[in-house]
């Protein structure tokens, strides 16, 4: 089987990075041909510019990329694939009466996971490799679980087992807390699925399957869930199903086991070890003022508030480290990084000991991308913009030498 790869959202390209351990020197791209990306789609709805996409042809050539939005892109035409990858957003995969048709269920517009769905339906690529926020576990709020058992439900009837595991990339040695939900599914044809089944599933989740091999968590554990959505329609799923989902997961035949595993941990890149300690412009220190409203912002609170219905309330925040612990990962990187905002990062400046945002190259250093991956015309709100969106490289590095023996093994 070929190592061929279909990047869905491809932003500005984590998961052809990690894959294919991509470097940057003197401007240059220097890819390990590891996997073969055969076609890459990303469009960004929110503004007419695109700067992701421009980013990532930018990089890799538009030979094989594609600007469309997902929704409208003809699936048969998407090059076949054995590995499909792609982070994901967490949307409302909820579906109606009148959205079932007689062939199947048509999700509603703009959810992007029916697009996946309708490229496994299409293009039954053996492999697929997603990513999303972990929230996709346990949403939604009032019905626990149902949006990740139609995904899986999805999996199931279009013929794959499917693992999942929580990762926080910290507790794995990387730089930073993100905790982020990887999904890996793989057709019940393939040589990989048959020799699983020799494993019960407890088994396989904490030490067979692919996340057990690439981020290895301790073999005891608090708490396990078994449920299975085998005889279970999508519409009564959308419907009614309500189920926990611990951090690891496994689904085999519509048989679902979770278990709540814990990390072996290895101490992780810190602030510190990622910082540019060159001189930096002046642009990226805080006035006394924006110090003034960060130290607010940080700071713990208690607001009293009023709920829609009039009653009264106390809306309480705790402090956050201002400026960051240098001896600590970063924490989350978000989309607004940079701005006046709590979740920015404040960093005591190595050289001038004054109070700094990060600098574009220190959050592609947080996530591991090459430094200056961002530096291609777009504007500086925007690298940071794309780093909040991308995910930490080195995970998908590690979960890729995995899946590249898989696929060898096929
Ligand atoms: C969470 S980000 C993925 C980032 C990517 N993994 C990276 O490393 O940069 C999701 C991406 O999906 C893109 N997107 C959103 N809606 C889309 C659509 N309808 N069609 C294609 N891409 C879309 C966004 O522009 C964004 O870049």
């Amino acid at each position: 089987m070929k190592k061929t790869v279909v990047e869905l959202f491809a932003g500005v390209g984590g998961f052809r990075v990690g894959l294919n351990n991509v470097e940057l020197k003197n401007d240059k791209v220097i890819e390990k041909k590891t996997f073969d990306f055969v076609w890459a789609n990303q469009w960004e709805p929110a503004t007419k510019s695109q700067d992701a996409y421009n980013c990532y042809i930018t990089r890799f050539g538009d030979k094989h990329a594609n600007n469309v939005d997902i929704n409208i892109v003809n699936k048969k035409e998407i090059p076949s694939h054995s590995l499909l990858v792609g982070g994901f957003p967490c949307q409302d995969y909820s579906v109606a009466q009148s959205l079932v048709k007689s062939n199947g269920i048509e999700g509603k517009k703009g959810v992007l996971w029916w697009s996946i769905n309708e490229i496994l339906q299409t293009k039954k690529p053996p492999f697929v490799l997603l990513e999303n926020v972990d929230r996709l576990l346990k949403s939604p709020a009032k019905q626990r679980g149902r949006d990740f058992a139609i995904i899986l439900r999805c999996f199931y009837e279009n013929g794959y087992d499917v693992q999942w595991r929580v990762i926080n990339a910290a507790e794995y040695g990387f730089g930073q807390r993100r905790r982020r939900i990887f999904i890996f599914a793989y057709h019940n044809k393939t040589k990989y699925a048959k020799a699983l089944n020799k494993f019960d599933s407890s088994n396989t989740i904490l030490k067979e399957s692919v996340f057990a091999k690439a981020f290895p968590v301790k073999d005891s554990y608090i708490k396990i869930n078994s449920v299975s959505i085998e005889e279970k329609i999508i519409l009564n799923i959308s419907q009614e199903f309500k189920s926990d989902f611990y951090n690891a997961g496994i689904m085999k035949n519509g048989n679902i086991t979770s278990i709540q595993t814990e990390a072996i941990t290895t101490s992780p890149i810190t602030l510190k070890n990622i910082m540019v300690n060159t001189k930096i412009d002046s642009s990226y220190f805080l006035t006394a003022d924006q110090i003034r409203k960060m130290e607010y912002l940080k700071g713990s609170k208690r607001i009293p508030r009023l709920r829609p219905n009039g009653e009264s309330y106390n809306y309480t925040e705790g402090s956050m480290p201002f400026p960051e612990n240098l001896d600590a990962p970063a924490r989350t990187m978000l989309t607004s990084e940079k701005s006046i905002n709590r979740s920015s990062h404040v960093l005591q400046d190595s050289q001038t000991k004054k109070l700094r945002f990060l600098v574009p190259i220190e959050a592609e250093r947080i996530n591991g991308f090459p430094d200056d991956w961002t530096n291609t015309g777009m504007p500086e709100k925007k690298r940071y913009f794309m780093m909040g969106n991308a995910l930490v490289v080195g995970v998908i590095k590690q979960l890729g030498t995995e899946i590249s023996n898989i696929i060898d093994n096929e």
